[in-house]
């Protein structure tokens, strides 16, 4: 049933439809609400021998390519504030082409939907090496990665037809979050948000499947951004891989060139771009980040910038106050899962912008699935 289209015509668009399931099936039988002493908690089964040496880990090192490497990104923070770990961030052929230090006390995880990807695969040698404890995160039992790391965790997203990355993009960052938390279990100082962070999961298939109803309002979108030689999206903190992960979609599949950038780095040069003209996605969803995007949204406006703003539901009217802009509004959720969220409006951009455009939405031109060449 997986590999059929059923009432979709592109797998992609399938796979996107599908995350409020893929997602469910992602946290089946991990997530413990309580039992006699009412503690909820996660359970991953892969990890159980590990956890306390990735706990005690000098530093955990993520590394992955494209959507797997975002996925990591948009967990970053939450895995840093809830082990108090250091967690630094490589792209798999970058370490390999340095021959980055990676050491003993070390936790390397490979983030792969594939799990054959060779970048990914031969850095996962190098570390090995070098003597890290190897975590392989994937969506292929079976696979090359999964069976060369110590241990890892199965993201379960079902199969992934479609060339660009869309179900397993949410299910690796849920995977994340566990891991953040499975990490950060012995700290009864972060007791209150690990629980709210577990509703939050509990909750959030149920909020993807809200924040896919906006599918005819992208759809109208990409019929005003079809002709469009090319697309920014500023993104910060928790968002910044939805930036990146956003734009990395609308690049691929519609082949309109698409950057995310880092709010924070604006005025920094991507400033010098902002006209009339140019369509600028700008995330500003509810966290802590929020006062901050909100002055880089009033910085956009007095250089006459061309808006579009994702904001949390009920902020439409705040967030364009001063100039005019098109609104794109998400449910809220814990911000530590916004990304999984706000990725899903933009997927769906990227997939109408492609069959507007007349692209080849499952098999882009020169990509593939699994890249296992160098
Ligand atoms: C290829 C695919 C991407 C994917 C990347 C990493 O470039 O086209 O969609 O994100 O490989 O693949 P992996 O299987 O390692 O996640």
């Amino acid at each position: 049933e997986q590999i059929n289209k059923g009432k979709y015509e592109h797998y992609m668009q399938k796979e996107i439809h599908e995350q409020p399931e893929s997602l469910t099936t992602t946290m089946r039988g991990r997530l413990i609400r309580g039992g006699s002493c009412k503690v909820k908690t996660v359970l991953l089964g892969g990890l159980k021998d590990h956890i306390k040496t990735i706990r005690r880990s000098r530093r955990i090192v993520f590394i992955g390519c494209g959507t797997s490497y975002n996925a990591a990104l948009a967990a970053r923070p939450i895995i840093e504030e809830l082990s108090g770990v250091p967690v630094t961030m490589e792209i798999a052929s970058d370490l390999v082409d340095r021959q980055g230090p990676i050491y003993r006390e070390d936790t390397a995880v490979f983030v792969s939907q594939s799990g054959e990807t060779a970048d990914t695969l031969l850095a996962l040698e190098y570390a090995l090496e070098n003597g890290a404890l190897c975590v392989g995160i994937t969506n292929t039992v079976g696979s090359a990665i999964a069976r060369k790391t110590h241990c890892g965790i199965h993201i379960n997203a079902g199969c992934e037809i479609g060339v660009a990355s869309t179900k397993a993009y949410t299910s690796q960052i849920v995977v994340m979050a566990m891991l953040a938390l499975a990490i950060g279990d012995d700290a009864i100082s972060s007791q209150t948000r690990r629980e709210a962070i577990i509703d939050g999961l509990i909750d959030l298939p149920n909020k993807v499947r809200e924040v896919l109803k906006l599918d005819q309002e992208m759809k109208d979108l990409a019929k005003l951004l079809m002709a469009e030689q090319s697309l920014l999206v500023f993104g910060r903190g928790y968002n910044f891989a939805t930036a990146l992960e956003g734009a990395l979609k609308v690049k691929e599949v519609s082949l309109m060139h698409s950057e995310g950038m880092l709010a924070g780095e604006m005025k920094h040069g991507p400033l010098a771009l902002v006209d009339e003209n140019l369509p600028i996605i700008v995330i500003a969803t509810r966290d802590a980040c929020f006062s901050k995007q909100q002055s880089v949204i009033q910085q956009l406006h007095a250089r006459k910038g061309r808006l579009i703003v994702m904001c949390s539901k009920g902020d439409a009217a705040s967030v364009c106050a001063g100039g005019s802009c098109r609104v794109i509004e998400v449910p809220q959720v814990e911000d530590c899962l916004q990304p999984v969220v706000n990725i899903v409006p933009l997927q769906l951009l990227a997939y109408h912008l492609t069959v507007l455009r007349g692209h080849n939405v499952d098999q882009p031109r020169n990509l593939a699935k699994s890249v296992t060449t160098q």
